[in-house]
């Protein structure tokens, strides 16, 4: 008999903490749009802002909560009725709203940002809480500071609110302090002392000062958090925030480690990485795990002879589990209107049959003066086709900067293909050398 796994709930707070990292404001339509990839990825939560910061993220987490039907949508506010009523205000249009309330609890907190005491911090949690599930069903508490928090303090006001109603319970290592053993230790104690804890999901929300992020976010699991809040590329506050991506891979790799599921789709991670990556202007680190650029490059001729033989001898996960194209897959004048819509989708965008016939049209151009239209080109054009209606810029005119960039390209060195060295495949097959005349695969592959 199959036994059932145990699932975790992926809470993203891309558009909440991601967007706090410096340069990664995104605004209301940048939002809607990850908002849409992130239910396609498949997460469980979203959690869209924070209403009260603004009346573009209040505008935005209202947006959101408007179309995106399936997953459930957050609103944070702080522990006072403005924000809390404020939250829900934004999240009136959603199928499943959440309001994720949060009070620090540490005594570093308390005493030099709130200059309130821990009988008053005990007290305003308890009241928000209420208030929070007087509106909305879903509540969230979130003790801001809690593994700096003296633990007996910490489990009082757990305690607290879940009997004023909270169902998740979130335990954030807000300045990213703690380590792997020391949190799995403070979620076993909390899972222990806390009347009523069986009765609420406990949450994990790790930052990477220290690089332990998802290393703490893996030991809470197996302490029994069942939430896991990160961020696509591990954006957020200084340092980030636990990478999604990196959490969603160690479960399904090391699952003899971890023997739980998510409902992420893998295939879907590429495409959000690069998707956050093209709205924020934010490049991936080369070397980052599961979607930079080189976690699937074989450089080294012993690495290349050994993947030849068998992928499994370097690779740990293929590129096509989390969405990596396979570079063989070449993009030129010869491909069709098919190959163009896969190599969207796998960076992010899906188009309707008129949208797509307006980038072919270009595509098809830009193609005739480079060899290879590589992804950077790609993008190019796709912003470009698209620009906002009230631009001063035609929407069907040539493309002077992709075209510039082609120029550039082919004058100089050409861009390393994406993920490998020129010279192979993930697989160190040798790819088709720039000027072959020969592409009876890729016109198979890339049939229009
Ligand atoms: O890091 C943190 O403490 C937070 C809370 C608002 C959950 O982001
Ligand atoms: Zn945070």
């Amino acid at each position: 008999m199959a036994t059932e796994q145990v699932r975790i709930t992926v809470f993203d707070t891309t558009l909440r903490d991601g967007e706090q990292s410096p340069g990664c404001s995104m605004n209301h339509q940048e939002k809607l749009r990850l908002a849409h990839q992130l239910d396609r990825l498949g997460v469980d939560v979203i959690e869209a802002g924070f209403p009260i910061a603004s009346d573009g993220d209040y505008e935005a987490v209202k947006a959101v909560a408007a179309v995106i039907r399936r997953p459930i949508i957050a609103g944070l506010a702080r522990a006072c009725r403005p924000d809390i009523e404020r939250a829900w205000e934004a999240l009136q249009d959603a199928a499943r709203p959440r309001i994720h309330v949060f009070l620090a609890t540490s005594d570093i907190h308390l005493q030099y940002k709130l200059r309130i005491n821990r009988e008053q911090c005990l007290a305003q949690a308890r009241e928000a809480v209420s208030l929070a599930k007087s509106l909305c069903a879903d509540v969230e508490f979130s003790p801001e500071d809690a593994t700096r928090t003296d633990p007996d303090f910490l489990c009082r006001v757990l305690e607290a609110v879940v009997e004023a109603g909270a169902t998740t319970l979130n335990i954030p290592d807000t300045v990213g302090y703690t380590v792997p053993s020391e949190f799995g230790a403070l979620i076993a104690t909390i899972r222990r002392r806390v009347k009523g804890i069986e009765n609420v999901t406990i949450s994990a929300h790790c930052h990477n000062d220290l690089g332990m992020a998802v290393a703490n976010t893996m030991a809470a699991i197996a302490a029994g958090a069942r939430q896991v809040e990160c961020t696509i590329n591990g954006i957020g506050e200084r340092a980030g925030n636990a990478s999604l991506e990196e959490i969603v891979m160690a479960i399904r790799v090391r699952h003899d480690q971890y023997p739980y599921q998510t409902g992420i789709a893998g295939e879907q991670i590429f495409p959000a990485s690069q998707m956050l990556s093209e709205i924020t202007g934010v490049p991936v680190q080369p070397n980052k795990a599961v979607t930079g650029r080189n976690a699937f490059a074989h450089e080294a001729g012993i690495h290349q002879d050994g993947v030849l033989k068998n992928p499994l001898t370097y690779e740990i996960m293929t590129p096509q589990s989390v969405g990596v194209p396979d570079s063989k897959l070449v993009l030129g004048k010869h491909s069709g209107r098919h190959a163009l819509a896969i190599r969207c989708e796998q960076l992010g965008y899906q188009f309707d049959r008129r949208a797509l016939d307006d980038i072919y049209r270009r595509f098809v151009r830009l193609a005739d003066k480079i060899k290879h239209v590589e992804d950077h080109h790609l993008l190019e054009l796709i912003r470009d086709t698209h620009k906002p209606a009230a631009s001063a810029t035609p929407l069907f005119e040539p493309l002077p900067a992709a075209v510039a960039a082609a120029a550039n390209a082919s004058a100089q060195e050409s861009p390393r293909p994406f993920p490998l060295a020129p010279q192979t495949n993930a697989f160190g097959v040798p790819l088709p050398v720039p000027g072959d005349q020969h592409h009876d695969q890729e016109d198979y592959l890339w049939g229009v």
